[in-house]
């Protein structure tokens, strides 16, 4: 199974019709909208003046958008067009953002850098069979005393079906899952063929336990009955975001966490 070519080039046919989506809006970023939730910032805080390694940027909105906070951002994602787009927006927006192209559990290949913070958001560790690794890279690429900053759809969602309408995977597979994708999560818009996609569910503790093992220490984590995007099966509108019908505050949809390196 060579997971990492299929999940590239599943990920390389996605960036042009994310990029012209409704979901990821990219004419009212350009003119200035800050991409990112107030999960995040509320756990990036100040980010003028450090340097913020950004994981699995794809085209490079978030990055972008820690740039113009001040922050001296460096975006790294395996999807060599997602890499493309990011760096063309970054001139096009005059920014001074840069990007490499690396698979995440490699990337001490890659970057010999450190930074004071380490970002990564939604839809990030499913990508890979061995988490310990990611957060070693994660722990690897930070200075001592700094800041994992870390928001992810939570195990649980993984559990269901597309629809969030019936439990298909048990909370603890450790399997790929293996799936024929036609379309994105963004639109629907559908791919030119259809990609299989690789991924694999995290549990909590498998996290929690990755972390202790890189050397990090946990100093925050928060579960959330909504999803800041609406992606996640038949969605309705709350309060901050999206919750699903049927189930409205009765799922945890996404985790945040902050840890610091010691
Ligand atoms: C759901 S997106 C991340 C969402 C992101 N927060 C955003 O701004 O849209 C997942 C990203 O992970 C990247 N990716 C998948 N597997 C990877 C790997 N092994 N190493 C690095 N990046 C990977 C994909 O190319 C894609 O850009």
């Amino acid at each position: 199974m060579n997971y990492l070519k299929a999940n590239t080039e599943l990920w390389n046919q996605r960036v042009d019709a994310h990029v012209n989506s409704e979901f990821y809006d990219n004419e009212s970023f350009l003119a200035g909208r800050n991409s990112l939730n107030s999960i995040e910032l509320g756990l990036l805080g100040n980010v003028n003046g450090k340097k913020v390694a950004h994981l699995q940027c794809h085209f490079g909105q978030d990055s972008l958008s820690l740039a113009r906070m001040g922050a001296k951002v460096t975006g790294v994602d395996i999807s060599d067009a997602a890499i493309d787009k990011a760096r063309e927006l970054n001139q096009r927006l005059n920014l001074d953002a840069e990007f490499v192209v690396s698979d995440i559990l490699t990337l001490d290949k890659k970057v010999e850098q450190k930074f004071d913070v380490v970002f990564a958001s939604y839809g990030v560790i499913g990508w890979h069979p061995d988490i310990e690794r990611w957060f070693e890279m994660a722990s690897y690429l930070l200075k001592p005393g700094g800041q994992l900053v870390f928001v992810e759809f939570h195990p649980v969602v993984w559990m269901f079906d597309n629809n969030l309408s019936k439990v298909v995977y048990s909370y603890f597979n450790k399997e790929p899952i293996i799936e024929t994708v036609t379309n994105s999560y963004t639109d629907g818009s559908q791919l030119e063929q259809p990609l299989k996609e690789y991924g694999w569910n995290h549990s909590l503790s498998e996290v929690f336990n990755a972390i202790q093992k890189a050397g990090l220490i946990l100093d925050s984590f928060d579960e959330y009955d909504y999803s800041p995007y609406d992606c996640l099966g038949k969605s309705v509108p709350s309060e901050h975001g999206f919750q699903i019908e049927g189930l409205e505050g009765k799922l945890p949809l996404v985790y945040s966490l902050s840890a610091l390196k010691k």
